[in-house]
């Protein structure tokens, strides 16, 4: 085996990059050689010493890949740095809207992600409704997302979002008109999207609930099948047959898409998925391994009802 690939992590104080250490603690072809924190230098994460460094020393330390886990607006400096030879994975919305950098929606660019520079993970929300309108992309007229978050999803830095008490018992609707993540699925699903997000007591976990327009009647069985052949090759991706829950998605690495209906040209289905995970580190997991020409699943340990 060829040596670990050597990568530094800035931002990992917050949620996402928590779970990213985590991973990339248990991926034998990945060593984590530097982890940033501007907030929180000195303090101890999962036996990592947190650094201050400056976008320059961090250039340096000779790195194969940089994961950035910073809250939006705040990467340019850092990609900047890096010499165009690093991977760098960025988890912000900062350039998802970027032609020079490559999308990351693993399960629908994974042959252009192969060797790429420089990759933009894509929001929570927007894996979730991307992935459960790719098999009708070459059909929707129009798609209504509903979609409801746990409060992780709003990073740890606290604003109403993230407000446990505010939240116990509630539910929350916000950016109902023009959220980021709805001009993200715009522009990348090519489709009318009118997305309305939701923030609910629960920690993590993303529910989409999708309501599509078709431009032409579909039977349940012909959606069916377009739904679990395109994903049969993709163990991050669960077809079921039931509406998925939240619950079950907690804590594991895929999306499921399930709860298919149909009637002449209207289409719902539901997908869930951990925001921390599948809508956040594990899709960069998998982007850094593409970058860097390694395994895509390398340390993503498939839990025992996913399939292996
Ligand atoms: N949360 C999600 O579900 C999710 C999903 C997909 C994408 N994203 C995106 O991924 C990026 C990181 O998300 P996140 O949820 O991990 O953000 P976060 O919890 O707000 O943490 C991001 C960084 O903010 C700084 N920070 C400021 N105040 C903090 C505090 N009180 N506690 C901890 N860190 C604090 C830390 O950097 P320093 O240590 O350097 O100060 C931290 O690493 C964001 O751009 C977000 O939009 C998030």
């Amino acid at each position: 085996m060829s040596a670990p690939k050597r990568i530094g992590l800035v931002g990992a104080r917050g949620f996402v990059g928590q779970e990213l250490l985590t991973l990339l603690d248990a991926d034998e072809t990945c060593v984590v050689d530097v982890v940033v924190s501007q907030g929180a230098p000195g303090r101890t994460l999962a036996g990592h010493t947190l650094v201050d460094l400056s976008p320059s020393t961090l250039v340096a330390r000779a790195l194969d890949g940089v994961v950035l886990g910073l809250q939006n607006g705040q990467s340019a400096a850092w990609v900047q740095a890096l010499g165009s030879d690093v991977v760098v994975v960025d988890l912000s919305a900062d350039w998802r809207f970027d032609p020079m950098w490559r999308y990351g929606l693993v399960e629908k660019e994974r042959a252009r992600l192969q060797g790429s520079k420089r990759i933009a993970n894509p929001g929570c929300y927007s894996t979730a409704a991307q992935l459960a309108l790719l098999p009708f992309h070459d059909i929707v007229d129009r798609a209504h997302v509903f979609g409801i978050s746990g409060y992780s999803g709003a990073g740890s830095s606290p604003s109403k979002r993230n407000d446990a008490a505010l939240l116990h018992d509630n539910l929350m609707p916000y950016d109902l008109i023009g959220h980021t993540q709805e001009k993200e699925m715009r522009a990348q699903a090519g489709v009318d999207v009118r997305f309305l997000p939701h923030v609910a007591s629960f920690f993590r976990g993303i529910s989409c609930t999708i309501a599509v327009d078709l431009k032409q009647s579909v039977s349940l069985a012909e959606a069916g099948d377009r739904l679990r052949s395109r994903y049969q090759h993709d163990p991050l991706v669960r077809v079921v047959d039931e509406e998925p829950l939240v619950k079950d998605a907690v804590g594991r690495h895929s999306v499921q898409i399930g709860g298919l209906r149909v009637d002449g040209k209207r289409l719902v289905v539901v997908a869930t998925l951990d925001n921390l995970l599948k809508g956040a580190a594990s899709q960069a997991l998998q982007n850094l391994h593409l970058g860097l020409g390694l395994p895509e699943l390398a340390g993503i340990a498939l839990t025992p009802k996913e399939p292996s």
